[in-house]
This record gives C-alpha cells, sequence and structure tokens, in this order.
C-alpha cells in the first residue's frame, strides 16, 4: 500500500510506535549537532509539533541545510517512544524531501515571540505561528458546532444575499457595490447619480444583516438561521468593532422574547461548552500565553444563569452604584461600554440580558411595548466583550410596523416586501444576532478582534 501522509494529530493520538509513518509540514525549528538534528515539524492539525530525529551521516548536506525555520517538508521514518520530555513519539527519519525552503535572512518568523501588532502586518503567513493556528481551530470548531447546533434542533439554514437594495437596519453607514465609472458617472436630469444605469438597475450595497430576508423564511419554515457576513461602514477603530464580520441570526416563527432569551441562553453556554471539551490543547495554549483566567471563565459561564433585567432597571442600578462615569446615564441613552463593564464585571459577575430598551435607540422592527416608550430587545452582554448579542421579539402588527417605518422615514418602496408578511399570515416572531468574532474572541480569550479573524478589513485596512 502507498506510504500516505498522515496527519501530525493523528500520529500523535492513535499511531503505534514502530509504525512507518509520512509526516508533512512546516519547520518551527532544528536544533541539534553534527550527528543528531532535532526537527519540530508542524502541520496546522494540531497545536502540537512533532520532533523528527535526524542522524545526520545518512543524509546529504545540502538536504540538511535547505531545512531551517519555515521551511516545507516530507518526512518519511518510524514512529518510535520518545525520551524527551513532553512528547510521547517522535519520528526517526529516513528519507527528508524538501518541498519550499524559506531563507533564514528574510522569513519574518524566524523567531519567536513576535507582538500581535507585527504579525497582523504579515497577515499572509501568521497562520503559521502556533497563536494564529490555535485561534483558526478554534474558529472552525464554533462554525462546525454553530450549524450542529441548528441542526440538532430542526432549524433550517439559510444563505440571505450580500447585495442589498435596503438599509431598513439603521445599523450604520453601508458601503456601496456598483459598476458605474467613478470617473463619469450617469446622471438624471436634476444631477444625481442615475443608479437605474446601474449593474442592478437600482442602488445596491452590502449587506450589513441578514435578519431581514430570515424574517421571510422563518414566516415560511418557522426556525431558520444565516451564517454569514455582514459589513458596516462605520470608522470605529475599536478592537470590537471590524469593517467585515460574521454573524449568526436565528430567526424564530411563534418565540416571544421569552423564548428568544433562552434560546440565546441556551445557544451560547452550548458553544463554549463544545469549545470546551473539543478544543482543550488550543484553549490550554492561549490560557497560557494570553489569559491565565480563559479556560476558569468560561467554565463559570457554563454554570451560571445569566442575569436578567430590563434596560430601565439597569439604569437604576447604574444610577445608584455612586460611580462617576465619564458618560452620564439617563434613561434614553445609549449604554457605553463602562456602563456595560459595570453592570457585568462589579455588579452582576456574570453574564447580563437586558431587555425592553427604549424604543428610540432601537431599530424600527422591534415589538412596540403597549403603553410605553420601550420595545421588546435584547442585548445579551458579556465580560470582556460587552455586547455579544443584539436581538428582539419583531413587530407582527402590520398597521404599527408601518407607521414605525414612516417615523423614522424610511421608504416603503424599500421594504414593502418586508411589511407584507406581516400582511399575509403574520405570526409572533423574535430572532438574535451573535457576532461570530466576539465569541471567538471570548473563547480565545484575544483581546483585540483583528486577531480572531484571517484577514482582518478596519478602516484603512485590506491589504490581504
Ligand atoms: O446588534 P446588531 O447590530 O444586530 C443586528 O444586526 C440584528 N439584525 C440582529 C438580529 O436581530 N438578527 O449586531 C448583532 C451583533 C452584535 O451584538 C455584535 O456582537 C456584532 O453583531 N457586531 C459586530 N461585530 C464586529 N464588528 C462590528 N462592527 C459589529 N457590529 C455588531
Ligand atoms: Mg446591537
Amino acid at each position: 500500500m502507498k506510504n500516505r501522509r498522515i496527519k501530525i494529530r493523528d500520529i500523535l493520538k492513535s499511531t503505534k510506535p514502530g509504525t512507518t509513518v509520512k509526516a508533512k509540514g512546516w519547520v518551527r525549528t532544528k536544533r541539534g549537532n553534527k550527528n543528531l538534528n532535532f526537527i519540530a515539524l508542524n502541520d496546522g492539525s494540531t497545536i502540537h509539533s512533532i520532533q523528527i530525529v535526524v542522524d545526520v551521516p545518512e543524509f546529504e548536506d545540502n538536504i540538511l541545510q535547505q531545512i531551517t525555520t519555515g521551511a516545507c517538508i516530507s518526512v518519511n521514518g518510524t514512529l518510535v517512544e520518545s525520551m524527551g520530555k513532553g512528547q510521547t513519539v517522535e519520528i526517526q527519519a529516513k528519507e527528508i524531501k524538501v518541498y519550499g525552503t524559506a531563507d533564514p535572512e528574510t522569513y519574518p518568523l524566524q523567531k519567536k515571540g513576535h507582538s500581535l501588532e507585527f504579525l497582523r502586518e504579515i497577515a499572509h503567513l501568521r497562520p503559521r505561528t502556533n497563536t494564529f493556528g490555535a485561534v483558526l481551530r478554534v474558529r472552525h470548531a464554533m462554525a462546525f458546532a454553530i450549524h450542529k447546533y441548528f441542526n440538532d434542533r430542526g432549524f433550517c439554514c439559510l444563505h440571505t444575499p450580500i447585495i442589498t437594495g435596503s438599509d431598513a437596519e439603521g445599523a450604520g453607514n453601508m458601503f456601496r457595490v456598483s459598476t458605474l465609472d467613478p470617473e463619469c458617472l450617469p446622471r438624471t436630469e436634476n444631477g444625481a447619480v442615475d443608479y437605474s444605469r446601474d449593474f442592478f438597475g437600482r442602488e445596491t450595497k452590502l449587506t450589513v444583516s441578514g435578519q431581514l430576508e430570515g424574517e421571510l423564511a422563518a414566516l415560511a419554515l418557522s426556525e431558520i438561521y444565516t451564517f454569514g457576513p455582514t459589513f458596516r461602514a462605520e470608522n470605529s477603530n475599536t478592537a470590537r468593532h471590524l469593517a467585515e464580520f460574521w454573524m449568526v441570526e436565528p430567526e424564530m416563527a411563534f418565540y416571544d422574547l421569552t423564548d428568544n432569551m433562552d434560546l440565546a441562553e441556551d445557544f451560547i453556554k452550548h458553544l463554549i461548552n463544545h469549545a470546551l471539551t473539543n478544543c482543550m490543547d488550543d484553549l490550554e495554549f492561549l490560557n497560557k500565553m494570553y489569559d491565565r483566567d480563559l479556560v476558569a471563565r468560561m467554565n463559570s459561564i457554563v454554570d451560571n444563569n445569566f442575569a436578567r433585567l430590563t434596560y430601565t432597571e439597569a439604569v437604576e442600578i447604574l444610577k445608584k452604584s455612586g460611580k462617576d462615569f465619564e458618560f452620564p446615564v439617563n434613561w434614553g441613552c445609549d449604554l457605553q461600554s463602562e456602563h456595560e463593564t459595570f453592570l457585568v464585571e462589579t455588579h452582576f459577575k456574570k453574564p447580563v440580558i437586558l431587555t425592553d430598551y427604549p424604543r428610540d435607540i432601537k431599530a424600527f422592527y422591534m415589538k412596540q411595548n403597549e403603553g410605553s416608550k420601550t420595545v421588546r430587545a435584547m442585548d445579551v452582554l458579556f465580560p470582556r466583550i460587552g455586547e455579544i448579542i443584539g436581538g428582539s421579539q419583531r413587530e407582527e402588527n402590520h398597521e404599527k410596523l408601518s407607521a414605525r417605518a414612516r417615523e423614522l422615514k424610511i421608504p416603503e418602496k424599500d421594504i414593502w416586501w418586508y411589511l407584507e408578511t406581516r400582511k399575509f399570515g403574520t405570526a409572533p416572531h423574535s430572532g438574535f444576532g451573535l457576532g461570530f468574532e466576539r465569541l471567538i474572541l471570548f473563547v480565545t480569550g484575544m483581546s483585540n478582534i483583528r486577531d480572531v479573524i484571517p484577514f482582518p478589513r478596519t478602516p484603512k485596512n485590506a491589504e490581504f
């Protein structure tokens, strides 16, 4: 039988000593003397590298010289029990092939311990580091667990459009999508740009959320979710904002706000638990290198109920706190991160779900509470992250919904299709959006959102 490559993860987990194995990967380090060389080889299938033992006299000099940090090699050899501490097996090399060299003079990851800022400047190479290997594997595990969670519960995965003609969310500035020549824009008689001559025959943008389309499907399939990229052209250069981020948006017919909160809490605990059960090697590394409390914090989320209270109650707590906030708290204001941090980290010491926000600071589609100026919104606030989920029960009453859209000057021609679902077989329904990168921040202990997505898009940054 052909001697096929085995992933290092599988070699370390299940291959018996004495077996002939072929491993392929990238050299992390090479050390040794004129008789013996030790190569740490990593193929990204696990945080652990496998040690390759090389009897120097058995190999040609020019092959061994090419094996430097960053080079890509294939090794055929025998798996033997390891004498070294911290590893169970190693490969005694018989044949080595060099696929690609990495000149030690110019390879940027020659040494360990580069700053995360430096690594952002070499986003094309940073997956080769232990840190980004760990983050990307955890990210994958979370994406997989999200699909599995919903699939197991009968939710239908809905692919909502990325290019959209509506900005009903009001979530901020949008990126334009156009094939018009900016040097020579077609104009209407009154001088405005004539988008009827554009590709779609109308003005189009990149979506900020798949929710509105998600609602259409929920009012037919009962329970759906979207999981896709969303785009916001806000100029916010913070450690929590991206211009392109991924969002998970379940939308459920017949759910009220309490059902929505129950699902959100169960969902997020399930994901954290999945990481604790399936990604421990990577979490241990991240815990050691970046965040000494990571695993303990994750366990405490899974083991405790989230606090649930209204926005109005939260404002009372903040006012009574006696804390001198930079932004004073008043009923009606949007809560700032200092307020969220106080509630989550100082007052409740656990995640908090705030509900029933003033309608003036929330989107037009949220269900209006009778006789008050609040809507059935819910935000889930997390330690270190702030808002990780935003959602609501939706206004299912056609009249109230259209009236609110008019008040907010949302043109009916942009959302007539959305409003029609309230005309034909409307139903109570709810949903929420989980910021995928904010979840990844939480489960990796990283502190900057640019370090949990392979190629971050932020103001003035789209090189890789
Ligand atoms: O609160 P948001 O704006 O809610 C919506 O878009 C709704 N349509 C969701 C729904 O009900 N279906 O965004 C949802 C979440 C936030 O809680 C946050 O975690 C994340 O998306 N988020 C961002 N993540 C990274 N960068 C940004 N610029 C983000 N803006 C929001
Ligand atoms: Mg929000």
